[in-house]
């Protein structure tokens, strides 16, 4: 896409730290259709809202010194887990050595350090900007071990390369994030755990088993991905907690 309707799409303050690769996957759902450049900037833009910035309140985008579950609760999907971190956690990493966590698409997700337990070292892969400062800001003023990385999750190869600079055993995070990766690239989601299934001890996938805001269950819509991971990994462990369904497999 051309640098003017780039430039004309990160005027909006909740757009104008995400990555060209984001925006170009977005604008490719409309590039080819009868209309204007201004009718097709307004799609995109539509797009990227649903994709980026709905569950997030406007706050977080400029704050930052607040406290972490403050925090926590302007996020909607970490808001929701919010009461079920320690449970969560606990049954996904039992008794097992974990040295790094990666976790990808982490929105706001780093906020939620101390539940991991302090020695695993943390890396947040997310494409809002802001969210990326935010959590280094926390990190730093913490001392955690821990750091956020601007990236989007569709360059595929730097994103292994990030995972690849962890110490082993890792376990990689994909939490309420393929519907995302989905609606801006149908089957990229497929590709990109198979490639990390290869680098990553675990993966942890997990989806709204209710839509957000509403009590309505939608599980059906969900099989695709249990399917596949049925029958391409190794499922160790499925579980449901808080309106959130949790996946762990590995290769
Ligand atoms: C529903 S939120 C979930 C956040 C977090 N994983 C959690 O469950 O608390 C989805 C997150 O994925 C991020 N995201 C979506 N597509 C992405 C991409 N292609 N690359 C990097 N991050 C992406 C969004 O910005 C958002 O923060």
């Amino acid at each position: 896409m051309n640098k003017q309707l780039l430039d004309k799409i990160r005027e909006k303050r909740e757009f104008s730290q995400l990555p060209e690769k984001d925006i170009e996957n977005a604008f490719s759902h409309y590039e080819k259709i009868q209309a204007s450049d201004d009718e097709k900037i307004k799609l995109t833009k539509e797009l990227l809202r649903k994709v980026f910035s709905a569950f997030i309140s406007q706050k977080l985008l400029s704050l930052k010194n607040k406290d972490t579950e403050w925090i926590l609760r302007k996020h909607i999907s970490t808001r929701e887990r919010l009461p079920y971190y320690g449970k969560i956690y606990s049954r996904i990493f039992g008794e097992e050595k974990i040295a790094s966590v990666i976790d990808l698409g982490a929105g706001i997700n780093g906020f939620s350090y101390d539940y991991l337990g302090r020695k695993k070292k943390y890396t947040a892969i997310e494409s809002v900007g802001q969210l990326v400062e935010l959590m280094n800001f926390y990190f730093g003023k913490e001392k955690l071990n821990a750091r956020a990385i601007h990236l989007s999750l569709f360059e595929t190869e730097k994103v292994k390369k990030t995972i690849e600079e962890e110490k082993k055993p890792r376990i990689v995070f994909l939490f309420k994030v393929i519907d995302a990766l989905e609606s801006l690239k149908p089957n990229y989601s497929k590709e990109l755990i198979s490639e990390i299934a290869e680098i990553a001890d675990k993966i942890v996938v997990s989806f709204a088993t209710r839509s957000l805001g509403s009590r309505e269950k939608f599980r059906a819509k969900r099989n695709w991905i249990v399917d596949f991971v049925k029958e391409h990994f190794n499922l160790l462990d499925d579980f449901e907690l808080g309106g959130e369904r949790y996946l762990v497999f590995n290769k």
